[in-house]
Formats: structure tokens, C-alpha cells, sequence
């Protein structure tokens, strides 16, 4: 039996699969005859991927759906489309990501590193989780890194304090921890998982279109190798997290290469994960009682 056998049938759905790891992700999975819904902000940039894909993997069931994730309002309408789209979802792979070399808000009022980082997988996997868990087995990969900045919960949006990229960018990152850490407390014994990877440094797009990528990123890229590092190496993170039979149970955790890695000691606090999804659900303008959870 080929890879392309085993997962026809399943449906699975990437942010940001227009460049980097989502696009390398995307056609991974394309490759393993998976039905595959790319997500994109940009229509032009996100179909020449998808027609990209499509040629290379000989997979016709690649999709674009066009999505700025900044945009609540946007989050929402990407959650309905992809209801009306499909009525499986195997997987969801959010790991579009950004920084930004300057603080601004978003039209919803939110500090944009955060809102693209953690609040739009958040509102998107929250839309989802009816689908997902229909489809169970399920599995959730959230993409990390290894900058994590504790998050001020009483200044996520940057309004006290002195804007710092970095800073923004790794306590969205953290984020995304927390995130994992207490939705698969939520979905325990749902058969949907999610964990966190981080998929190491490697060769991508990273804040080039929102000007962040300035002398720092380059003289990291030198510094560590980056250029050398493809992001399909990057993909094997996920993919592993995606399909291994090793992790069909594992749920909550923060990955490196295959194997589980210490998170920063805030994420590993029950009682920080937990606020942090409440001031996240106040900030997507969800109840604070949570029905799909009762
Ligand atoms: N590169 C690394 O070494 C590294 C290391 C650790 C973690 N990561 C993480 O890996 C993930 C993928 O990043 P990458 O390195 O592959 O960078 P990338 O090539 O820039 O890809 C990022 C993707 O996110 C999309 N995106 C950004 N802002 C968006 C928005 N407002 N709405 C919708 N989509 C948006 C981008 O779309 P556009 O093409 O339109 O900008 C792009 O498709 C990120 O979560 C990043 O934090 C990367």
C-alpha cells in the first residue's frame, strides 16, 4: 500500500501553506494523498503554491481558502467557509506566523504580533472543534518556537510597556503553549489531540513581508545555519506529530524532534493555561461560560 492510499479520505487544513513550513507541510501531506485545505492571506501568492503543490504531488484535491488571520471578523468567516467546504477535518495545522518590527493594532484593537500569533488559532481551532472532534481520530499540531517571552497577562496588548519585536513575538509564541496545554486538557478522552512543535530554525519567508527582517534575523540566519536548513526538514517535525502511530495518544505537548521538550515554566502552570484561555476568549469576543466545553 502507498502513502497516497493510506490517507485518501482524509481532509487536513494549513495556515500559512503558501510559503516556508506551511507550504512544505501542505505538500507533504498533499503527497500522502490527503485532501488538503491551504490557507492564505495573499489569493496570487497562495495559488501559485496550491497549483505548485498540485503539480508536484499529482494530488487534485489541494484547495485554497484566503484568509487574513489579523482579522477576527476574517478568522470567523475562514471557520464558516471551511464548514460549508467539508464535514471531516483529520487535521489542523496551525503555523501561519509573524513579527513585526513595530507595535500596531489590528482593526479589532489587538496587538497584531498577538492576534496572528495566538488569537487567530485560537479562534479558529475554537470554531473548528465541533468538526474536528466529528472526525476524531483528530490531531492538532500548533506551531512553536524556542523564543518564548513570559506573557504579561496584564499587558498582552504591549499598551504599558515598551514595544519589542522579540519580545511580542516570543510571548505569542508562548501562547501558543499555554494554548495547547489546556485545550487538550479540554479534549481529553475526545480523541482529538494537540500538541506544540517546535520545528527548529530553518529557511523561510519569516517577517520579510511585514518588514521585520531586518540585520537581526539575517545575522541569526548566518549565525545558526538557517540558510543551510530547508523547511521541509522543518515539516518532518509536524508530519511526525500528524501521523505517527507513537503519538495517536499524546496530547499537550511541546515538541522538538520527535520527542518531547521542556516548555518554559509558565506553560507547565495548569492555572496560567487556564487564564490565559479565558482572557483569549474575552478577547475574541467569546463567552466567558464556555458551552462547547460543558
Ligand atoms: N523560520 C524559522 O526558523 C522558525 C523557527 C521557529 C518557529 N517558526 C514558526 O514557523 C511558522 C511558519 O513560519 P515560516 O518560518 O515558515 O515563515 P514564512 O515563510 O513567512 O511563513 C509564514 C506564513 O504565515 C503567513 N501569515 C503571516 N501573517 C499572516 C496573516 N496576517 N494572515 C494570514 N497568514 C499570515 C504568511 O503569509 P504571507 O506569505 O502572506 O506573509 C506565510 O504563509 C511560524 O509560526 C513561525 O513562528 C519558524
Amino acid at each position: 500500500m502507498s502513502m497516497s492510499d493510506l490517507y485518501t479520505g482524509h481532509t487536513a487544513l494549513v495556515t500559512g501553506a503558501n510559503s516556508g513550513l506551511g507550504k512544505a507541510v501542505a505538500e507533504a501531506l498533499a503527497r500522502s494523498g490527503a485532501r488538503v485545505l491551504m490557507v492564505a492571506r495573499d489569493p496570487i501568492r497562495g495559488e501559485i503554491a496550491r497549483a505548485d503543490i498540485t503539480k508536484t504531488t499529482g494530488n487534485d484535491q489541494v484547495e485554497l481558502l484566503t484568509c487574513d488571520l489579523s482579522s477576527q471578523t476574517a478568522v470567523r468567516h475562514l471557520a464558516t467557509e471551511i464548514l460549508q467546504r467539508t464535514d471531516r477535518l483529520h487535521n489542523l495545522v496551525n503555523n501561519a506566523g509573524t513579527a513585526f518590527s513595530s507595535r500596531g493594532l489590528t482593526t479589532d484593537g489587538i496587538e497584531r504580533t498577538l492576534a496572528v500569533n495566538h488569537l487567530a488559532p485560537f479562534l479558529l481551532t475554537y470554531l473548528l472543534l465541533d468538526l474536528l472532534r466529528n472526525s476524531a481520530p483528530a490531531r492538532i499540531v500548533n506551531v512553536g518556537t524556542r523564543i518564548n517571552t513570559a506573557m504579561n497577562f496584564d499587558d498582552l496588548n504591549w499598551d504599558s510597556r515598551n514595544y519589542r519585536m522579540m519580545a511580542a513575538y516570543g510571548q505569542s509564541k508562548l501562547g501558543n503553549i499555554h494554548f495547547t496545554r489546556e485545550l487538550a486538557r479540554r479534549l481529553k478522552g475526545s480523541g482529538v489531540t494537540v500538541n506544540c512543535v517546535f520545528p527548529g530554525v530553518f529557511r523561510s519567508n519569516l517577517g520579510a513581508t511585514d518588514g521585520a527582517q531586518g540585520l537581526f534575523w539575517k545575522s541569526v540566519a548566518l549565525l545558526v545555519g538557517w540558510a543551510l536548513t530547508p523547511p521541509e526538514k522543518a515539516a518532518e517535525r509536524v508530519m511526525y506529530l500528524l501521523r505517527s502511530p507513537n503519538v495517536a495518544d499524546v496530547s499537550g505537548e511541546y515538541f522538538g524532534d520527535k520527542t518531547p521538550i521542556p516548555a518554559p515554566a509558565q506553560a507547565d502552570d495548569p492555572a496560567a493555561n487556564a487564564e490565559l484561555w479565558q482572557i483569549s476568549m474575552r478577547l475574541v469576543g467569546l463567552k466567558d461560560v464556555d458551552d462547547k466545553f460543558v
